[in-house]
C-alpha cells in the first residue's frame, strides 16, 4: 500500500516538473496538484491539515528562497534565479506518500552560486541520510551523516533543527521524529524492517534559526533572510536496507549535480 501511494506521489512530481518555471504563480502549481490528485481519485493531504492558527489552506507547500518550509501557494510568480521547494503529499487508499524537491528557476547564468550550492547541499544531505541507514540502526545515524556532510562540503551552511522528518503510513506524521541533526531521542529510536519514514533535510545558507509568520501561522522563514533548500523522500526500511518509495523518473538521482 505504501509503495503504491508513494509511486503515485512521485508520478505527480514528474507531472508538475515542467510547470515549475519562470512566470508561473505558486497558486497555479497548487491548482495542478489539486486537479491531478482528485482526477486520479486521491486526496491531497495538506489541504485542511490542522495547524495551531488555521488549517493549511492549499493542496501542497511551496517554499521560495528564504522560506524554509510550509509556504502557502499564492500570487507570487516565479522569477529567474529563485529556488523553490514543492512539497507534495497524497493520500492513496488511506496511505500517505510524501516528497519534495527544490527547483532552480531560470537559465544557468541567472542563478547565483549560493542558490545552486544550497540546493545541492540539501540534495546531498538527503542522500547522505538515506545511505547512512540500515536495519535496526539508530535514527541518529541520519543526523550524524547530514551534519558531517554539511560540515565537510558546505561549511557555514546551517542544518535546520526545529522541523524534522517523521514516521509515515496510514497517518501523515507519526513517531519516530527523524531529526536531521543527532539528538538524544534519535539515539534511542531505531529503524526496523517494515517501518516507513521520511528524510527531509532543510539547509540554510546562514543561521539554521527560523521565524514563523505570525499572520498566516504556517510560513517558516530563515531568521537572517538567507536562502533555504530542501529535498524529501519517503523511505521503507527493509531487511536489506533502505528502499526509496518516492523515486521519480525525471528528477535528480543520487550522485547527480543539480
Ligand atoms: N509535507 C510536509 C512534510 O514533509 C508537511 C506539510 S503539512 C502542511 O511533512 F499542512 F503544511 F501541509
Ligand atoms: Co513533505
Ligand atoms: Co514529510
Amino acid at each position: 500500500m505504501m509503495r503504491n501511494a508513494c509511486r503515485f506521489n512521485a508520478q505527480l512530481m514528474d507531472f508538475l516538473r515542467p510547470h515549475v518555471a519562470v512566470g508561473r504563480t505558486t497558486e497555479s502549481i497548487d491548482t495542478l496538484v489539486h486537479q491531478y490528485t482528485v482526477d486520479h481519485g486521491h486526496s491531497p493531504a495538506c489541504l485542511g491539515y490542522p495547524g495551531e492558527h488555521q488549517p493549511f489552506p492549499k493542496s501542497c507547500c511551496i517554499s521560495v528562497n528564504d522560506v524554509i518550509c510550509h509556504g502557502i501557494p499564492g500570487s507570487y510568480d516565479l522569477k529567474p534565479g529563485d529556488i523553490v521547494n514543492v512539497d507534495i503529499t497524497t493520500i492513496v487508499d488511506g496511505w500517505y506518500g510524501d516528497q519534495s524537491e527544490t527547483f532552480i528557476i531560470g537559465e544557468e547564468h541567472q542563478v547565483t552560486d549560493l542558490a545552486r550550492n544550497v540546493t545541492q547541499s540539501a540534495f546531498e544531505a538527503l542522500h547522505a541520510g538515506i545511505e547512512a541507514v540500515y536495519p535496526g540502526c539508530q535514527v541518529a545515524e541520519i543526523g550524524k551523516a547530514i551534519v558531517a556532510l554539511v560540515r565537510d562540503k558546505f561549511p557555514g551552511f546551517g542544518v535546520v533543527e526545529k522541523y524534522v522528518g517523521h514516521g509515515i503510513g496510514a497517518k501523515f506524521h507519526q513517531r519516530p521524529n527523524i531529526p536531521h541533526v543527532p539528538t538524544r531521542q534519535s539515539r534511542q529510536d531505531r529503524l526496523y524492517p517494515g517501518m516507513c519514514f521520511t528524510i527531509e533535510p532543510m539547509i540554510n545558507t546562514g543561521t539554521e534559526r527560523s521565524i514563523l509568520d505570525p499572520k498566516d501561522g504556517w510560513t517558516v522563514r530563515t531568521l537572517d533572510g538567507g536562502l533555504s533548500a530542501q529535498f524529501e523522500h519517503t523511505i521503507l526500511m527493509t531487511e536489506d536496507g533502505a528502499e526509496i518509495l518516492t523515486l521519480t523518473n525525471d528528477g535528480p538521482q543520487a550522485g547527480d549535480v543539480i
